[in-house]
Formats: C-alpha cells, sequence, structure tokens
C-alpha cells in the first residue's frame, strides 16, 4: 500500500469522490509554489485546494506536471474569485491554462460576496462550467446558511462541498448540520487554525495520550468529524507529519473533550463572509 492510497475517500453528493486529506497553498509564495507542491506530491499528497487568488496556480501546474503522477490519481480544486471582476467562465479558463488541465475536479466559489449580491448567479455560471465538462464538481466556499437556502431553492442544485472555516476553537455545528441535511460534504479551511495551534490543554493532553504531535491530533479530529481537511505547511517535514495520521484513533471520549474546545463565533480567526 502506498502511503497516499491510505488516505480514505468521501463520495460527493454527484457520484465523485475526493480524498479526505489534500494540501492548501494560501499563503505560499508563487516563487516558492513549484517546490512546495511538488514537496507535497513526494509526501502522498494527491488532493491539492489552490485558488485564483492565491496567485500561484501556474506553480501549481508545473509541480503536477514535473510529478508525472497520471491526472486520474490527482484531485485538483480551484476557486471563482466572484469578486465582480468578470465572468467565471474567463475565470476557469485562465485557471485551466495557469494548471496546464483541461478540467478541475472540483471548482468553488471563493465567497458568496453579499455585498455584490452575486452568490446566485455565479453558482447558475458554475452549474453552466460543469454541464461543459470544465469541471468535475462544483460547490461554494464560505457560503452561509441563507446563501446556500438561496441557491439551493433557486436552481435545484446542491453544491457538493462547502468549504468554510472550521477548526477547534470554530467547530460551526449548526452550518455543519444544514450540510449533512442537504448531503452538501463539509471542507475544512484554516483546519490548524490558521497558523498559531490552540493552547486549549484538552488537546495536549489528547495528543500526548496518543503519542503524537498536537497537529496531528487536530487533523484525526477533523477525520473522525466527516471533514475533508486541507492543511498547509511550506515545511516538508510538517507535510509528512501531517499526511501521517492514519495509524491511531481518538476515542468517544476524546472527541467529545475536543468538541468542549469550541468557541463558537468567537473563536472565527479568518475573514467573514458577512463582511467581505
Ligand atoms: N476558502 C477560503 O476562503 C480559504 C481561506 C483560507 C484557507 N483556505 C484553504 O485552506 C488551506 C489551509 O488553511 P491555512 O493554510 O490558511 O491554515 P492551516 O493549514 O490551518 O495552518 C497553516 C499554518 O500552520 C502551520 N503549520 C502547518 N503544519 C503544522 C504543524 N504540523 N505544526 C505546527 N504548525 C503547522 C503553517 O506554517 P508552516 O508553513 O511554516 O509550516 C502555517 O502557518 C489553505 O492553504 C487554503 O487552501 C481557504
Amino acid at each position: 500500500m502506498t502511503a497516499s492510497s491510505s488516505v480514505p475517500s468521501v463520495t460527493l453528493n454527484d457520484g465523485a469522490s475526493i480524498p479526505q486529506l489534500g494540501f492548501g497553498v494560501f499563503r505560499v509564495d508563487p516563487a516558492e509554489t513549484e517546490r512546495i507542491v511538488g514537496d507535497a506530491l513526494e509526501v502522498g499528497y494527491r488532493h491539492i485546494d489552490t485558488a485564483a487568488m492565491y496567485r500561484n496556480e501556474d506553480g501549481v501546474g508545473r509541480a503536477i506536471a514535473a510529478s508525472g503522477i497520471p491526472r486520474d490519481e490527482l484531485f485538483v480544486t480551484t476557486k471563482f474569485p466572484n469578486n465582480g471582476s468578470g465572468s467565471a467562465a474567463d475565470a476557469l479558463r485562465h485557471s485551466l491554462d495557469q494548471l496546464g488541465l483541461d478540467r478541475v475536479d472540483l471548482y468553488l466559489i471563493h465567497w458568496p460576496r453579499p455585498k455584490l449580491g452575486t452568490a446566485l448567479s455565479a453558482w447558475q455560471e458554475l452549474i453552466e462550467l460543469q454541464q461543459a465538462g470544465l469541471a468535475t464538481s462544483i460547490g461554494v466556499s464560505n457560503y452561509r446558511a441563507g446563501d446556500l437556502g438561496l441557491i439551493i431553492g433557486e436552481t435545484g442544485v446542491i453544491p457538493a462541498v462547502n468549504q468554510i472555516e472550521l477548526h477547534l476553537e470554530f467547530q460551526q455545528r449548526e452550518l455543519k448540520e444544514l450540510h449533512t441535511q442537504h448531503g452538501i460534504a463539509t471542507e475544512a479551511w484554516y483546519p490548524l487554525g490558521g497558523g498559531e495551534i490552540t493552547s486549549a490543554p484538552a488537546l495536549h493532553e489528547v495528543a500526548k495520550a496518543h503519542g503524537v504531535t498536537p497537529a496531528q491530533a487536530i487533523l484525526r479530529w477533523h477525520l473522525q468529524t466527516g471533514n475533508i481537511v486541507i492543511p498547509k505547511s511550506n515545511r516538508r517535514e510538517r507535510m509528512a507529519e501531517n499526511f501521517d495520521v492514519f495509524g491511531f484513533e481518538l476515542t468517544d471520549v476524546e472527541l467529545a473533550a475536543l468538541a468542549a474546545v469550541d468557541q463558537g463565533a468567537a473563536g472565527r480567526r479568518g475573514g467573514d463572509p458577512n463582511e467581505l
């Protein structure tokens, strides 16, 4: 069994499969992206999460091309900015060109943009792009309950994924429950908290009990609570650490202790979809 084959897949509501553990490249320097993604692919990651707004899709593309890994063994996500600067069709064509691909596995709307009022029109555009074969699966990111209700109600097409900020201190239980009701997979951004790992004693006790690092215990918590997770690291040793999370299992008591670390709305560390 290869390292990458130990990663479980999640079946999406359109029948496609996504590796539950992937590698994110937000705040990865474009000049370093080819090397960093190349390292991640060597470590065993087969799912890469980028976005037009990260300005590093070309580095991701070069790393994929240099790896020689067959296209059907890779899962590549990118995102439509939906910031009023052009159509999703133009944005996806540009992303595909940068990535050196003829389709992405998952295309997401990066933000709902309530100030622009384009949460629905962007979704209608993505439905067309999926029908045209340019994206195998389509989904959203940072969509709130009301945004999901709007796009599902108006189009009848349920996003495969909603990628949202989700970590120990911001567990988003209500939104996750809504995802479950609709059959939307939950993908966690800032899975490790976005930089600073929480000092909550429960986490450090759980990690110690299993002889793993706090980051590994957090990622295990994500996997066991059903989240798709895309940690980022520039450092190869941390990429390997974050990938080595399949040799232990948290108990129900430990999962309950980690559930109690949630701070509700006060735990948000990243951008707020109400404001952006
Ligand atoms: N849809 C959205 O709006 C949105 C927003 C934000 C992020 N994302 C996606 O989610 C991915 C993950 O989020 P993120 O990168 O912002 O945050 P993250 O994965 O929660 O945290 C990354 C930070 O943690 C550090 N780190 C990584 N592994 C570690 C370990 N084992 N021990 C201690 N520290 C560790 C990294 O530093 P080093 O690099 O120095 O190791 C980096 O500073 C992004 O890359 C992106 O693909 C999406």
